[in-house]
């Protein structure tokens, strides 16, 4: 079993559809083995995200993910990283595939609705950044 990180974005907290993408989520056979809510700060977002810094759309992005609260968590399946990339759909929630996350759930290329890990190593590394290293 493998571990990824997933935020559900604060566009997705204010719509009010928490529930129901944990609900899919667990559906689709993740176990949440953590999850808080919490609202970042400008420079916990500006670290998360650091690899856009140089990016046209980081400070959107950084006042986006700081607009409200988010909550991410840790979340366990095989295979667990590809898996969820390929459930949650594309950046662009206008071209993600229908019945994914950010197609549901999101509005644009920013406000998709969730964020999930690229990569193994980025996974540990951002499930550490929320939840510590005992996570
Ligand atoms: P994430 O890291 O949140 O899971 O998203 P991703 O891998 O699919 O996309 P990435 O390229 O890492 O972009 C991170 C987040 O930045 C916002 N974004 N805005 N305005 C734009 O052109 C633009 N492009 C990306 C989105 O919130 C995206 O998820
Ligand atoms: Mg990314």
């Amino acid at each position: 079993m493998d571990r990824t990180l997933m935020i559900i974005k604060p566009d997705a907290v204010a719509k009010r559809v928490i529930g129901e993408i944990l609900r899919r989520v667990e559906a689709e056979g993740f176990a949440i083995r953590q999850l808080r809510m919490t609202q970042l700060s400008k420079e916990r977002a500006e670290a998360f995200y650091a690899v856009h810094r140089e990016r046209p759309f980081f400070g959107a992005l950084v006042e986006f993910m700081t607009s409200g609260p988010a909550v991410p968590m840790a979340l366990e399946r095989a295979d667990a990283v590809a898996h969820l990339r390929q459930f949650i759909g594309s950046t662009d929630s206008t071209e993600a595939a229908p019945g994914t996350i950010r197609r549901e759930f999101g509005t644009d290329v920013q406000c998709n609705a969730v964020h999930a890990s690229d990569s193994p190593e980025n996974a540990a590394r951002e499930i550490e950044f929320f939840f510590g290293k005992s996570a």
